[in-house]
């Protein structure tokens, strides 16, 4: 990941380099990620409470200077008084998604909110600055031609780097039209195919995580463990990313690769130095000091 969208420029996975905050920076320097998701049920009625919550909170922890959570309850409207004890993420109501804010914002979209989001997606796609789609958010896009057409016109405007899709391997089966088995027996070659069809960054989740983008080789994450294999995880991911695309300190590719590799260190460093479980909630603290 060292510098432009060459392809050679980013072959090979690495830390990120630090980058240290010039003293006049003020919080609206680090970038805005507003995280649209939440307790909406999804088709088998299960909602995600925390899924939006951890992403918010590793959007904070990745130094985003503001952070929003747009918290949709299982009607599709929002429903306000969340997560008290971080008393640092500003909730909105989903009457605050107005084509201007989101034009100047990252947004995170589809950790939790089930059925909840399908109607915020269309307008996410279009005027999102930066766009990172997660878990219900890829469900519906899997299920909706018109919204894989809506983010190829987003590739087309603003470019592939303008967003980030973070499927599990399920969830990549689903936009691909195809079985976890396929997706699986090769991984790069499936990662590769969401990145060129539907003209975005793609990161393939698991047990080594695969970035993607088209016209370009795929990478493997060479960082992560097991120990990541539990639920929640994925939202940290997706929050944090979007934190750092946010921050504009790298190009998006490069800031994606570098997102997944910390992700993964953090996992690498608590198994040689602690026994006992890494929750997500623990990754998200953890994050932050990488
Ligand atoms: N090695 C390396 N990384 C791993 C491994 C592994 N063996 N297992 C999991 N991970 C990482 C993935 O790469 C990813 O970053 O952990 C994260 C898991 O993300 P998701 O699969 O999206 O899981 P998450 O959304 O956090 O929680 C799972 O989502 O699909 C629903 O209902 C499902 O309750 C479940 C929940
Ligand atoms: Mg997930």
């Amino acid at each position: 990941c060292a510098s432009a969208d060459a392809p050679d420029a980013w072959l090979g996975i690495a830390p990120p380099p630090h980058h240290p905050r010039p003293h006049s920076n003020h919080k609206g320097s680090h970038g805005d990620v507003l995280v649209l998701g939440g307790q909406g049920l999804n088709v088998n009625g299960a909602g995600m409470t925390g899924a939006a919550v951890l992403a918010a909170r590793a959007a904070l922890h990745g130094g985003a200077g503001r952070v929003y959570l747009v918290p949709l309850d299982a009607a599709g409207t929002s429903s306000v008084g969340w997560d008290t004890e971080t008393p640092e993420l500003m909730v909105r109501t989903t009457a605050h998604l107005t084509s201007e804010w989101l034009e100047e914002t990252t947004v995170v979209c589809g950790c939790g909110g089930g059925d909840a989001v399908a109607p915020w997606l269309q307008q996410v796609i279009a005027h999102s600055q930066a766009l990172v789609l997660d878990a219900d958010a890829l469900n519906h896009v899997a299920a909706s031609p018109t919204l894989q057409q809506a983010l190829r016109e987003r590739s087309q405007a603003r470019g592939v780097a303008a967003t980030v899709i973070t499927p599990h391997p399920l969830e990549a089966a689903r936009l691909l039209g195809t079985s976890t088995h396929d997706v699986q027996s090769d991984r790069l070659a499936a990662a590769q195919r969401l990145a060129q069809e539907l003209g975005l960054i793609c990161v393939l989740k698991g047990s080594g995580t695969v970035v993607a983008m088209p016209d370009q080789v795929p990478v493997i994450n060479p960082t992560g463990n097991a120990r990541l294999a539990t639920a929640g995880t994925g939202d940290v991911l997706a929050g944090w990313l979007g934190a750092r695309l946010a921050a504009q300190e790298a190009t998006p590719v490069q800031t994606t690769c570098h997102a997944v590799y910390q992700h993964g260190r953090v996992a690498d460093d608590w198994s040689v130095q602690r026994n006992g479980t890494l929750t997500a909630s623990g990754l998200v603290r953890h994050l932050g000091r990488h």
